[in-house]
């Protein structure tokens, strides 16, 4: 009997027999009534998506790059993997069509810089961030035994700066006093692909880019030149199965040996997941000290500042994009910035034509839309559109020749 004491409404094996039947009974049916509603929650979800998207395909309002005529828009092609994904169709969205269509057919060579805005810009920015210093920790801003947080995790998390980690550091910020005449900021969207604007952004003095996307096979379309690229450590899981084989080592080496004497950007403090392939890493750079020309920069807890900049332009997403971080840190380092693949959609706007997500994605790699749920790339991609329509900066969407 004291094995039932409080428990008796959950277990029926405690009960005379009879009794527990009848619980069993009863238990079954509730079951029943809660498996049913699933059920009918999961077939009214259907039909709810697939009203929708009969209702998109069959009355196309989007008609950017058709003007008419032209071709249709195919931003539903890759399905609906989340309703997140019609934001697609926010109306908000809509107005820009026009201001866009008409970008794209008329001449690009119409774009003219608008010095005094960018600079009033790059001066705001640095009212809210000291970039040169936020763009990495040195080795005399840490202390070894120093715990650092993370931007995106919870306070609880925390990474202890050994000896080894504080050895890469650099004595002083790669960027301090630095100032370059054009600079190109490379984001990595399919709208790259077939836009032949390699030997256009190798032109740049300096050549921002993103996630250690790869360039060689691309270099037509993206360049070969890199200054600077980010690279998340998730990248190790990803791409070099944490250093695990000899292989995985030499294919990483060898792919850092290529960035030459560029800027390898690191946010080991953005996620709290990044702490082992982290501690992979800095092993790694430790053991090859003095074979490679890469320059580390290890960016401390920086996007409180970052956040509160862009928060005045009416963008505050859970988290920034990489490339809008790339773009607000080239403020203060260039006299002019140019971007290349910014387009967030799953369409190209000149052919209308159907785009991977990434530049680098293999053949028939659906878009995906898993952003959404952090990101806001499309109200980013706005904000960055009328900065262009401004002068600000230059948005290159069209291919190059
Ligand atoms: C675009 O500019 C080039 C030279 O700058 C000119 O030859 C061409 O006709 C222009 N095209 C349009 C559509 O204005
Ligand atoms: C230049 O930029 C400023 C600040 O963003 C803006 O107010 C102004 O309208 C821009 N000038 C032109 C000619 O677009
Ligand atoms: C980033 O810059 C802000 C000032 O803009 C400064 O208060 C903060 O300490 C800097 N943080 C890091 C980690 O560099
Ligand atoms: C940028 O990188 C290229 C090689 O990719 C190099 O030739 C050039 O000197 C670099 N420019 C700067 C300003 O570091």
């Amino acid at each position: 009997m004291h094995a039932c004491i409080g428990v008796v409404a959950f277990n029926p094996s405690c009960l005379p027999w009879n009794e527990s039947k009848g619980i069993m009974v009863r238990i079954l049916s509730a079951l029943g009534l809660v498996m049913f509603s699933v059920a009918l929650l999961i077939l009214s979800l259907i039909s709810y998506v697939s009203i929708k998207k009969d209702a998109i395909f069959t009355a196309p309002k989007y008609p950017i790059g058709g003007g008419g005529g032209g071709p249709r828009m195919y931003m539903f092609h890759t399905g609906f993997r989340s309703q997140l994904a019609m934001k697609f169709l926010d109306p908000a969205f809509t107005p820009l069509n026009n201001a866009l269509n008409e970008n794209l057919q008329e001449n690009s060579s119409k774009w003219k810089f608008n010095k005094t805005g960018y600079l009033e810009q790059s001066k705001e920015i640095a009212q809210y961030i000291d970039v040169p210093r936020n763009f990495t920790l040195t080795k005399s801003s840490v202390r070894v035994g120093q715990l650092m947080h993370y931007d995106y995790s919870s306070h609880k998390y925390v990474f202890s700066i050994g000896e080894n980690f504080r050895s890469l550091l650099p004595d002083s910020s790669p960027i301090l006093n630095k100032r370059y005449n054009t600079c190109a900021v490379v984001g990595n969207s399919g709208i790259l692909t077939g836009s032949r604007c390699g030997a256009a952004i190798d032109a740049y003095d300096f050549v921002f880019r993103c996630n250690f996307a790869p360039t060689e096979v691309f270099r037509r379309d993206v360049g070969r030149r890199t200054n600077l690229t980010t690279f998340n450590p998730s990248i190790l899981e990803k791409y070099y199965n944490n250093l695990l084989t000899i292989q995985d080592r030499n294919n990483f080496f060898l792919s850092l040996k290529k960035l030459d004497g560029a800027i390898l950007w690191i946010p080991a403090f953005f996620f709290h997941t990044s702490a082992t392939v982290t501690r992979t890493l800095v092993d790694f750079f430790v053991e090859h000290r003095g074979q490679l020309r890469v320059q580390l920069a290890w960016p401390g807890n920086i996007m409180q500042y970052v956040n509160r900049y862009w928060k005045t332009k009416q963008l505050s997403p859970k988290r920034l994009s990489t490339g809008i971080l790339m773009f607000t840190l080239a403020s203060s380092l260039c006299e002019q910035i140019h971007l290349y693949g910014f387009w967030p959609f799953g369409w190209d706007p000149n052919t209308g034509k159907e785009l991977p997500y990434h530049y680098y994605d293999k053949k028939g790699t659906k878009f995906t839309t898993k952003w959404q749920e952090s990101h806001q790339l499309p109200t980013e991609f706005k904000l960055l559109f009328k900065m262009h329509t401004e002068g600000i900066l230059k948005l290159s969407l069209s291919h190059c020749a």
